[in-house]
């Protein structure tokens, strides 16, 4: 199953590695739209998909409880071994069956995972899992409409990465053709009245040649390609890192550039 790309060790290393954290705009949506609905203490979030942790981390202040859940142990422990957030723990499981009683989680988020989930399973279970008013927010970005900046030559670097992309086309799935759809069947078929989808929140911010790098590394198309060819698909790494600074005009893979990226944000509220 395509989910398991993301059960190797060396995976889930990358993910810990190279993977965003989602930017406070987004949270803030997330944050406003609870307050709003329920009000505090919200005393349990629940993080499904959560991979290395960066979203349930992120959620970590605004709970007195966050638990993360993945059904990669490999995924599962790097996230375990960041230190310093004593409210968030790690379980092993799938979003479609959850260890939760009836009526107990103030929020439920999937940070790009939902894409990932049976749909109508998960939303049954999650219908199941929330508390009245509690909210689900299923978060994730949209990787066609992304730009790279840096001096003159933002739109070169940005081909480049649309060129990578269409190299690694042939080993895409279903899934992130779901995901790049900002979930919009998974949002038709909530069966909350009260819920929201926000298309469009471009958020700009420095990463490393480096890291960009990296974080195409990171992508299940591009796992599903190593798989089949390994050196053919760390060559694509190492010749897109040499593209990016010829055209940039420099050697250092630790210079920065912007990275535009259009996050997008399902909201839902379970009826009182
Ligand atoms: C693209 S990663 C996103 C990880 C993290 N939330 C992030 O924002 O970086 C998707 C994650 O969903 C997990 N996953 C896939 N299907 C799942 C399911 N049915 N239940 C729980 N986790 C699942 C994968 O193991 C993987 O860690």
């Amino acid at each position: 199953m395509s989910h398991r790309l993301f059960e190797g060790k060396a995976h889930a290393s990358i993910y810990q590695k190279y993977r965003f954290t989602p930017p406070d705009e987004v949270k803030n949506y997330i944050l406003q739209y609870l307050n709003k609905r329920k009000e505090e203490p919200h005393v349990l979030a629940v993080d499904l998909g959560c991979g290395t942790g960066q979203n349930s981390r992120l959620m970590a202040p605004y709970f007195q409880e966050v638990v993360g859940i993945d059904i990669s142990e490999c995924q599962l422990e790097e996230a375990r071994a960041v230190p310093g957030f004593p409210n968030v723990t790690y379980r092993k499981g799938v979003a479609e069956v959850l260890p939760f009683p009836d009526g107990s989680v103030d929020l439920l988020t999937a940070a790009s995972a939902a894409h990932w989930f049976d749909q109508s399973r998960f939303l049954v279970e999650a219908s199941r899992v929330l508390k009245p008013r509690g909210c689900m927010a299923l978060l994730g970005f949209c990787d066609s409409n992304t730009r790279l900046h840096y001096q003159n030559c933002g739109e070169r670097l940005t081909h480049i990465y649309e060129e990578v992309k269409l190299a690694l086309l042939p080993h895409t799935s279903n899934q992130v053709a779901v995901s790049e759809g900002k979930l919009e069947e998974i949002y038709s078929a909530i069966p909350f009245p009260d819920k929201e989808r926000i298309e469009s929140i471009r958020v700009s911010s420095p990463i490393s040649v480096r890291n960009l790098v990296g974080f195409i590394e990171t992508w299940s198309m591009f796992q599903a390609s190593k798989k089949k060819d390994p050196q053919t698909a760390e060559d694509l790494l190492l010749k897109t890192q040499k593209r990016f600074l010829d055209e940039m005009g420099v050697t250092s893979p630790d210079t920065e550039i912007e990275h535009e990226l259009e996050y997008f944000c399902v909201l839902a509220s379970k009826p009182q």
